[in-house]
């Protein structure tokens, strides 16, 4: 998205505390801290599959196992002055997802800011991703998760209590669509692998019982999304389009 932070979060300040909820790896507090260097700051990520956490040897950065459906540290309340996550919210099983999102208010500072950024898999042009697209609305739906979080999280933000909130949707290009070439390969590339990764919920359970996936796409099709994927995105494209909302916690 060429943008690591969309929260006028004074950055000019030292001693910062930083958390990237659902954070992977770690490599978005890693590009923050490189693009902030020598300013202090405490950065925090958190993930609820232990061995997605990467082993990064940074003194500022502590990567740990913590999920976004149960009780956060009691200690972490009202700690951080910038609460990040991305990609995250439908990997809430425990609790209802405006819960989630209250509970990560809680961890912001009075003052301070918090962003949401989610993929729409809703957007009518999008391209090369739209049977990937579809396969997750029907993952959505059949889970009554529902596929219109990112439109909500702005009014899930507000709730709980959080002001000054802005929306920006931006369509990042993937593949064929995106001009620089470095980034046209790694979309593609990353697409299909996260396309690569759902197949297993897509499959579901039943499939063998009722010869029909639960979802209501023939196997055949099913299983050619992967490809068709790949081959759509790097040929004429894609977009995926993200919803990002971000706000600040009262004085
Ligand atoms: C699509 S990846 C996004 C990773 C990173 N935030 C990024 O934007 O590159 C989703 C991440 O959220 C984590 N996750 C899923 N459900 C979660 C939950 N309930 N609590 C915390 N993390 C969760 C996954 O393990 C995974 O690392």
């Amino acid at each position: 998205m060429g943008k690591l932070a969309f929260a006028p979060v004074d950055f000019t300040r030292s001693g910062l505390h930083i958390i990237d909820s659902g954070t992977a790896d770690g490599r978005w507090l890693v590009n923050l801290r490189e693009q902030l260097h020598g300013k202090n700051n405490i950065y925090v990520g958190t993930d609820s599959v232990e061995k997605n956490l990467a082993k990064l040897s940074y003194p500022d950065i502590t990567l740990e196992v913590g999920r976004i459906d149960t009780p956060w540290p009691k200690d972490w309340v009202e700690r951080f002055d910038y609460v990040h996550q991305r990609l995250v919210l439908p990997g809430c099983e425990f609790i209802p997802v405006e819960e989630a999102v209250k509970n990560l208010v809680s961890l912001v500072k009075p003052g301070g800011w918090i962003e949401l950024l989610e993929h729409d898999h809703n957007c009518p042009t999008s391209g090369g991703l739209d049977r990937a697209d579809a396969m997750v609305r029907a993952i959505f739906t059949q889970n009554g998760f529902g596929y219109d979080y990112p439109l909500r999280m702005k009014g899930w933000l507000e709730d709980a209590g959080i002001v000054d909130l802005k929306q920006e949707v931006i369509d990042v290009p993937l593949g064929a669509l995106n001009p620089n070439p470095e980034m046209a390969e790694k979309s593609t590339w990353q697409v299909t692998s996260a396309v690569k990764g759902v197949m297993p919920i897509a499959r579901g359970p039943c499939s063998i019982l009722s010869f029909r996936l639960p979802l209501g796409i023939p196997p055949e099709e099913l299983e050619a999304i992967p490809d068709y994927t790949n081959r759509e995105i790097k040929s004429r494209g894609g977009i995926q389009r993200m919803y990002i909302v971000y706000g600040r916690k009262p004085l």
